[in-house]
Formats: structure tokens, C-alpha cells, sequence
């Protein structure tokens, strides 16, 4: 496996220099919501890589230090000299400071939350230009600037903050204490747009139809005449690669959706139908879901069913891709956050991520990598989706794990047990969405634990199943809340999954957050 489609190096691009990961992502975002690019680099970036890449403006992130805590992190000085554009947030702003000659006290009280700011007379024209004197912003910082550098102006100050916006108009350097990126900061959005395309002179022309263009342009230079092959999920990041790549090459495009059995109720079909029959994308259907519950038989230990489900997808993939010898690229959905988790974006993630996105596809494939979506947020990725058509219901689909529901399914995985799921989690889905309620929960859906109870319907005892409901909030997985869903709506899934649902006769609702629990149960 080797090198992943690169983005243009000719895109007007806005590097964000991050200081404490929690803020860097957000910001690159934020940025990009004005339609201009932007790409997140290490604060150890060096004056010389600056100068190559030649950035169309620099946002310096927030981070966890103080300025004057030995080993804090610094920006190379010669930076500041480039010309270049440059908005310090927070940690940032406090390093323009710092470095360029002015004073950060140590030891003041710090402010937190919601903070009333005072723009002062020296503001208009500058970085606050046509916002009330008198608005709130989210502040979170302890030390604070006490004296601008030589050239600077203070244009506003909080009570805990007396800099908290500097400006220097002729060197092109503004910094802010408070976070615009945050929706706490009702004018952020504005003093973001501000600083792009007024003060820094970015325009805004990164769009996703630009996005499209930029893409299928590379995808055909990458790929030329050659042949292409993409193992789709049914999930939205491989769907989006899919529609994309096909936009640019074609019929050398080849998918392959394996059908483990282990899906939720309706998606195979959707996936045959939006890809073969509405997009006209050649796609090798293999309908595999009784090998593999002639293989999860009688296993019920999580780890091993995981291993079971993950080893027979990869040998299926194989068995049915083998025969396209002449193909030379694997399709892979691998996204922004990924690149930026994995260790950035030197070549290393790519092979990390191949193993996890298609379920652990064998180094020996000797395909090498296009991954159209690279540089891509998730938010983004599902906007690409629509723009090229694809439907409503893969565009918003919920993360779903690989080993489908069987790990949803405590103990043995067998036919019955998935399509009773199948039907309890259909009911799930279906509540969500009529409650409107679908684009705001991270993942809703059913678990089936390998335990009975008594109840009584009708006249006669019952010794029936449970089903879980768990719905939870989250913007990433890696921690998560239980969503906190409305009592009737909990009310019409439970009746329902137990008038509607045979063999089922009580439902509970998981009220663990993430940690301790996990999102998913095994
Ligand atoms: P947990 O259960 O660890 O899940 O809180 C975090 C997120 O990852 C998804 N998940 C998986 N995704 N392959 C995947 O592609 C897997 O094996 C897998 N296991 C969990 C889970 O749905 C949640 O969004």
C-alpha cells in the first residue's frame, strides 16, 4: 500500500497552527465554514516549511499552558516576520505577546465561561469593526496579557482581561483571549469572517462544488486508464469515496459491498439499489450472511466473535476481488481526523487506517491507496454526499461498527436473534427520525441481551426477551453521553418494540455515559 491522493498544493490555504489538540480541529472548521481551506500543522512547524508552504494567513490555536511554564510551546519566531496574515486565539494570542515584546501576567485571577467584553475607541476599523462596544465571549485562561508589544493596540478588555484583543494593522498581526470558534462566543462566527476575508484578504472560494472539481481532477490523475476497486460499508465515508471516485473514472470503478447478514433492517438493499441501480456503479454483491453464522456458531465470547466476523470478511473480500486482477488502486474512505489522529499527514496514517476501515484488508494486496477524502471533516464529507446526489438516508446514516449487530447481540449470533433485532432497532430508528431527532443524536439503536424475564400480556405469562435502547450524544466517539430523550418518545418505542416484536416483552434504556461505559456493548 503506498501513497494517498494529496490536495492540490495550489489551494489558498490557511494553516492552523495547533498549540492543545482540543481547539486545532475545531478552528480548521471553522475556517473552512467561511469557504476558505485550511490545514492543521504542528506548532513546531519551522520558519522554512512556513515559507514553502505559503499560507494565505496562520490562525494560532488555544492551548492547555502557560506561556511561562519551562517547555511551553513556542512558535518559530521567524514567522512572525514572514507577512503572513496571523489571528493568535487565546494561548496564541498570549504568544504574540510574549514573543513579540510584550507582557503576559502570571498569576492573575483567571476567567472562565461567558465574560462581558468592552470594545474600546482604538477598536473601529480593526478586527471588532461594526460589533456592539458591549458583547459576551467565551473566555478560558488563566494568565493574561497586561501590556501589548511595541506597535500593537489594545482594542477591547474584560474585566479579567485587560488585553483582550491586539492589533497591529501594519504588521498584520491580531490576537483575541477569548474563543470566537466556540457558538458560546455569539459574534465569533463574525470576527472569524472578519479576519479571513476583510483583514487577511482570503477569498472565499473553497466550496464543495470546488471540492468536486479539485477531486475528480486528481482521482484521474492518480488513476489514469487503470482499474479501481472500493469495499463499501454501506457507511457514509465509503459511499462518498465510492460516488466520488465513480464521478471522476467511471466503469473502472469497481465496488464490492459484503454482506455479512449482519446489518440493520433495509440497508443492503439501499446500498444495492442507491450504487447499482440509481448511480449505475458496477457492484459485486455477496450475500455472505450464512457463512457467517455458520462460523459464529456457538461463539459467544466478544473478542472472538469480533475475530470470527473480521477474519471471514477479509477472506470473502479477497475471494471475490482476486479475480480483478488488472486493478492497481484500493478506494478507501479514510477521513481528515483520521489523518490528523494517526500521526498527521506524513504517509504513516494511511497504512494504519487501511487495516481499520475495511475490516483489516492484508498488506500483501499490493493496491495502492486512493483516498479522495483526506482532507476531509465529517460534516464536509456528508455535504460532498448530497452535492453528488446521494440519498438522505446513507448521507445522515449513523456510525454503525463493522461486526454489525452482532455485537449487538449478547452471546450467540444466530438468524432469529438478528432479524428479532432487525425489527426492535427498525422501530428505534424509525422514533428518531419522526421525532426529528436524528441528526442531533450521535448514534439510537437496540441491543438484545442474553437473558429472559417474566412478564404478563394479555391474560397469559410471558418469559421473554429484553431489549436495550441506547441513544447517545457525542462529537467523536471517543467520549459520550447518554441522550436524554424525550419520556414519551421513550414511551412509544418501548410499546411498540413490544407489541411489534415477537418473543420480546420488556424494554430497559441504557443510561451509562462513555467512559465508563462504551457506546457500543461489546
Ligand atoms: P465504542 O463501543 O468503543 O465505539 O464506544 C466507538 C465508536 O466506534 C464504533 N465501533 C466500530 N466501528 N469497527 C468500526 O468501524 C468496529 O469494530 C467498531 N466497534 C465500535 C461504534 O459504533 C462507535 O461509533
Amino acid at each position: 500500500m503506498s501513497a494517498a491522493v494529496q490536495p492540490p498544493s495550489d489551494r489558498p490555504t490557511v494553516l492552523v497552527v495547533d498549540f492543545g489538540a482540543q481547539y486545532a480541529q475545531l478552528i480548521a472548521r471553522r475556517v473552512r465554514e467561511h469557504h476558505v481551506y485550511s490545514e492543521i500543522v504542528s506548532h513546531r512547524v519551522t520558519v522554512e516549511e512556513i515559507s514553502r508552504r505559503a499560507p494565505v494567513a496562520l490562525v494560532l490555536s488555544g492551548g492547555p499552558k502557560s506561556v511561562h511554564v519551562e517547555g511551553a510551546p513556542r512558535l518559530d519566531p521567524g514567522i512572525f516576520d514572514l507577512g503572513i496574515p496571523i489571528l493568535g486565539i487565546c494561548y496564541g494570542a498570549q504568544l504574540i505577546a510574549h514573543q513579540l515584546g510584550g507582557e503576559v501576567g502570571r498569576g492573575l485571577r483567571g476567567e472562565y465561561g461567558r465574560a462581558s467584553l468592552e470594545v474600546l475607541p482604538g477598536g473601529a476599523g480593526g478586527l471588532l469593526d461594526g460589533l456592539p462596544t458591549r458583547h459576551d465571549v467565551w473566555m478560558s485562561h488563566f494568565d493574561a496579557i497586561t501590556k501589548v508589544p511595541e506597535g500593537f493596540l489594545s482594542t477591547a478588555s474584560t474585566p479579567d482581561a485587560p488585553v483582550a484583543v491586539l492589533e497591529d494593522r501594519t504588521r498584520r498581526i491580531w490576537g483575541v483571549q477569548f474563543h470566537p470558534e466556540v457558538v458560546h462566543s455569539p459574534h465569533g462566527a463574525r470576527i472569524m469572517e472578519r479576519f479571513l476575508h476583510d483583514l487577511a484578504g482570503c477569498s472565499p472560494s473553497w466550496t464543495m462544488g470546488s471540492v468536486i472539481d479539485e477531486q475528480v481532477a486528481s482521482i484521474r490523475a492518480q488513476i489514469g486508464t487503470a482499474r479501481a476497486i472500493c469495499g463499501l460499508s454501506g457507511g457514509v465515508d465509503s459511499s462518498v469515496a465510492a460516488a466520488l471516485v465513480h464521478r471522476a473514472i467511471g466503469a473502472q470503478l469497481t465496488c464490492v459491498y459484503v454482506d455479512t447478514g449482519l446489518m440493520r433492517r433495509g440497508e443492503s438493499e439501499q446500498v444495492v439499489e442507491t450504487f447499482r441501480r440509481s448511480m449505475g456503479i458496477e457492484l459485486i454483491h455477496v450475500d455472505a450472511g450464512s457463512r457467517f453464522f455458520e462460523r459464529l456458531a456457538g461463539v459467544t465470547e466478544p473478542e472472538a466473535k469480533r475475530k470470527v466476523i473480521g477474519e471471514l470478511f477479509v477472506r470473502i473480500f479477497e475471494e471475490h476481488t482476486g479475480g480483478l486482477t488488472d486493478a492497481e488502486f484500493l478506494v478507501q474512505g479514510t477521513l481528515y481526523p483520521d489523518v490528523i489522529e494517526s500521526g498527521g499527514s506524513d504517509g504513516t496514517a494511511a497504512v494504519i487506517k487501511s487495516h481499520h476501515n475495511v475490516g483489516g484488508l492484508p498488506d500483501d494486496m499490493r493496491l495502492t491507496l486512493c483516498e479522495p477524502l483526506r482532507s476531509l471533516f465529517k460534516d464536509e464529507v456528508r455535504r460532498l454526499g448530497h452535492e453528488l446526489g446521494l440519498p438522505d438516508e446513507i448521507v445522515w446514516r449513523q456510525p454503525f461498527p463493522g461486526p454489525g449487530l452482532g455485537v449487538r447481540i449478547i452471546g450467540e449470533v444466530t438468524p432469529d436473534k438478528v432479524a428479532t433485532l432487525q425489527a426492535a432497532d427498525a422501530i428505534v430508528r424509525s422514533e428518531i427520525r419522526d421525532a426529528g431527532l436524528e441528526r442531533d443524536i450521535w448514534q439510537a439503536f437496540a441491543v438484545l441481551p442474553d437473558i429472559r424475564s417474566v412478564g404478563v400480556m394479555g391474560d397469559e405469562r410471558t418469559y421473554g426477551h429484553p431489549v436495550i435502547i441506547r441513544a447517545v450524544t457525542s462529537d467523536d466517539a471517543m467520549t459520550a453521553d447518554w441522550a436524554r430523550l424525550p419520556y414519551d418518545l421513550l414511551e412509544r418505542m418501548a410499546s411498540r418494540i413490544i407489541n411489534e416484536v415477537p418473543g420480546i416483552n420488556r424494554v430497559a434504556y441504557d443510561i451509562t455515559s462513555k467512559p465508563p461505559g462504551t457506546i457500543e456493548w461489546e
